[in-house]
């Protein structure tokens, strides 16, 4: 058989590529990253971006993204960190980064995606055994995947399964002579909900193993500095590796891991994403360095974040919406429909009150349920979440009353 045989049918989202692509898929959206976007030549209130605490426009970090390409261009440093690519930059924003979440040490990496599978990679050995959250982002799972041990899963935040397989790891380990990692997110980015991360060091008592955290949507927002979920929790000496991207809070590219010295001094030696990948450019560090700055001393952005937040999970469930059980700054909001009433929400949503946000349907969400997911900012007014709650509260009617098809897609010109 041909290999690109499988193509011809494009895979689940791919299938609906003619139809909603530009639409649903690969949407545009145009102009200056903000509350106020263009998405199809119209100005639309935008919910879907992880600019949490503002900073993608922020002038000064706009002046140090400038800077850096005005001194140093994209191309500096050249090579990977081991061979030619390190700075003095790179060493001070980890500097900075380790000091700021309460680590010896941290390391940069170029994304959080790949740096995730890495940091998997090169922490288990075939020995080894992995024990992660069933809804652990696909960087986990992809990094779980390539593990050449065992791996198991446990029912998303279910801590008794996450004990039993920690004794069926334990067994394991005990014949292997390998070690144990469980891995878990601070934040669960489409629900909003917390991983348990104290329930989880408090196993420590009864079994031998480490523990990773991805903190993508709570490194900048969570805790009382902002340094994250593990912070929140005050259980940052329970979290042996701590991993965060600079996509979400930072509003930029790349990624860190951080934890004890000789751990990090092992994965600057070992993590093949870096060893065989360029260094991150100095435009990105000088950036990382203004932002993580801004990120860390002045606490009214993020205090804006949160009243933001509150304002608009609070009116929310007033309205009588249903938000999970989200703790977290992500704003899920559920309905009952399929994916045909979605998409019909969704237009209706975008056409007329001219609001952008993204939606989850099935296999993410259960069958018959949908899944409109917010995301508050900094940069949101008061107004923006008074005429949010007010539209929804709309849609809402309309879809009690059947006024979405139930069985058609809308049609997009
Ligand atoms: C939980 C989580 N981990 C990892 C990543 C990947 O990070 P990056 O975009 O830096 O590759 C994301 C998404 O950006 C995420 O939401």
């Amino acid at each position: 058989m041909d290999i690109f045989e499988k193509f011809r049918n494009r895979g689940p989202l791919g299938q609906y590529m003619e139809y909603g692509h530009g639409y649903f898929m690969f949407p545009k959206l145009e102009g200056e990253i903000g509350n106020r976007m263009k998405f199809r030549g119209e100005e639309m209130l935008v919910w879907s971006l992880n600019n949490y605490i503002g900073l993608a426009n922020h002038p000064e970090v706009r002046e140090a993204d400038a800077r850096g390409a005005r001194e140093y261009g994209l191309a500096a440093p050249m090579g990977a960190r081991i061979m030619s690519g390190h700075t003095d930059m790179h060493e001070q924003l980890e500097k900075e980064l380790a000091a700021f979440v309460k680590r010896d040490a941290a390391y940069l990496l170029n994304f959080g995606y790949q740096g995730m599978f890495s940091i998997i990679q090169s922490v288990c050995g075939r020995n080894d055994v992995i024990v992660y959250d069933s809804e652990a982002h696909a960087c986990i799972v992809d990094g779980a995947q390539l593990h050449f041990g065992k791996r198991f899963v446990y029912p998303h935040n279910d801590i008794n399964s996450c004990a039993k397989q920690l004794e069926r790891a334990t067994r394991i380990v005990s014949e292997t002579g390998g070690g144990i990692l469980v891995i878990t997110e601070g934040v669960y980015g489409m629900s909003g909900d917390l991983g348990k991360l104290k329930e989880i060091v408090a196993l420590k008592k009864d079994y031998d193993f480490r523990l990773l955290i991805d903190d993508a949507h709570g490194f900048g927002t969570m805790g009382p500095t902002g340094a994250g979920t593990d912070e929140h929790f005050h259980v940052q000496k329970g979290v042996d590796i701590y991993f965060a991207t600079f996509a979400k809070a930072m509003a930029g590219i790349g990624a860190f891991v951080a934890g004890d010295e000789y751990v990090i001094k092992f994965l600057q030696y070992n993590m093949r994403s870096q060893i065989f990948a360029k260094s991150l450019p100095m435009p990105i560090v000088l950036g990382s360095l203004k932002r993580l700055e801004l990120l860390r001393d002045r606490p009214e952005l993020r205090n804006n974040l949160w009243k933001i937040v509150g304002q608009l999970q609070g009116g929310l469930k007033e309205a009588g919406f249903n938000l999970g059980n989200t703790n977290s700054c992500v704003t899920p909001v559920f309905l009952q429909g399929g994916p045909e009433e979605a998409t019909c929400i969704i237009k209706d949503l975008r056409d007329n009150y001219k609001i952008f946000c993204s939606m989850v349907t099935y296999p993410v969400v259960p069958k018959g349920v949908i899944m409109l997911r917010l995301i508050p900012t900094a940069v949101h007014t008061v107004e923006d979440v008074e005429y949010t709650i007010n539209a929804f509260r709309d849609i809402a009617r309309r879809l009690q009353k059947n006024e979405y098809s139930k069985t058609k897609f809308p049609k997009l010109d």
